[in-house]
């Protein structure tokens, strides 16, 4: 039985990795894709998700969301992403459009009318999770797990302190950690492990496919930060490592731990704090990711995306 998904991005080239390895797998059933500021503006994310299923010929509905952070000022990362949020122009402009719901009723209705437990997997800020379980708090019964990639048990990289998703709304990011579901937290602690070098990119060229040449580019495109800001040897694919981690979790050592986010303004803002001795006492409904197979990854990224165009 493929696991029943809700997908919630802000494309946003990983996110965009993470959509193709989502379709590409038989093993997942995505329900919708619901989509949030981030990376850039609302109408790109939205409009990027739009391109990247359109030209993988993919039909699950997406649905627009919040365009804001709860509370603070509107950020972006397009010095990472571009303009746009995903300079590909490989993937033209989508023949689709969104659905007229909204992102969150989308999650509310689906969630209280399921009745098999569905995943979440966040790979932007998470203002539309919060939103949802704010106005209806039932849904948490409905919800299997929440994979998000966001935080980092050590440095940021919005911010000395931050990682770019929980920085965007540390309030969201606090409600979601707060809530009482299961969670698979990919923070940069572990999304560093998974770089995208000249080897790996040359790997996916050989794939000799329309799939492997476009996300080839968009990894080189997503480069030059990374080797520029944090001398890494090519760009970090982030936001896929919640899908590989659903599809083969044994590429990830993981331990169990309370996560909070700093919601004070001040240098540590939006930073996560993890708990790992248990020291506060609180609930621990959090499982944190803290090696990655980065080899076993990218072999898994191939086989996925060699099944597509
Ligand atoms: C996260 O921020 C975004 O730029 C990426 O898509 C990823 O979700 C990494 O901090
Ligand atoms: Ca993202």
């Amino acid at each position: 039985m493929p696991i029943p998904i809700i997908m919630d991005c802000d494309p946003g080239i990983d996110d965009a990795f993470s959509l193709a390895m989502a379709i590409a797998s038989d093993e997942l059933d995505i329900l919708g894709i619901t989509t949030s500021y981030g990376n850039v503006g609302l109408e790109h994310t939205t409009n990027n998700t739009l391109r990247v299923l359109d030209w993988l010929g993919d039909k699950t509905p997406v649905y627009k969301g919040i365009d804001r952070a709860l509370l603070g000022p509107v950020v972006d990362a397009s010095e990472y992403h571009g303009a746009t949020g995903m300079e590909a122009p490989e993937i033209g402009p989508p023949t689709s459009v969104a659905q007229s719901q909204n992102a969150v009723m989308f999650m509310i209705e689906t969630l209280m009318a399921t009745r098999q437990k569905i995943t979440l997997v966040a790979s932007g800020p998470l203002t539309n999770i919060a939103m949802a379980l704010r106005l209806e708090p039932r849904i948490a019964q409905h919800i299997e797990r929440i994979v998000f990639m966001g935080g980092s048990t050590d440095y940021g990289n919005d911010s000395p302190a931050a990682e770019f998703n929980m920085l965007c709304d540390p309030y969201a990011g606090q409600i979601v950690l707060d809530a009482d579901i299961p969670k698979i937290m990919f923070g940069l602690n572990v999304t560093h492990q998974v770089i995208a070098t000249a080897e790996e990119v040359q790997r996916l060229r050989d794939l000799g496919n329309d799939c492997g040449r476009v996300f080839a580019d968009m990894a080189v495109y997503f480069e030059t930060v990374y080797k520029e800001t944090y001398g890494f040897g090519g760009s970090a694919l982030h936001d896929p490592c919640t899908i590989a981690w659903l599809l083969a979790p044994e590429l990830f050592e993981t331990r169990d731990m309370r996560v909070d986010v700093e919601t004070t303004e001040g240098l540590s803002f939006g930073r996560t704090v993890h708990d790992i001795w248990n020291i506060a006492k609180k609930p621990v409904h959090t499982s944190v990711a803290l090696k990655a197979d980065a080899d076993g990854f990218f072999e898994l990224l191939r086989s996925l995306l060699i099944k597509l165009r």
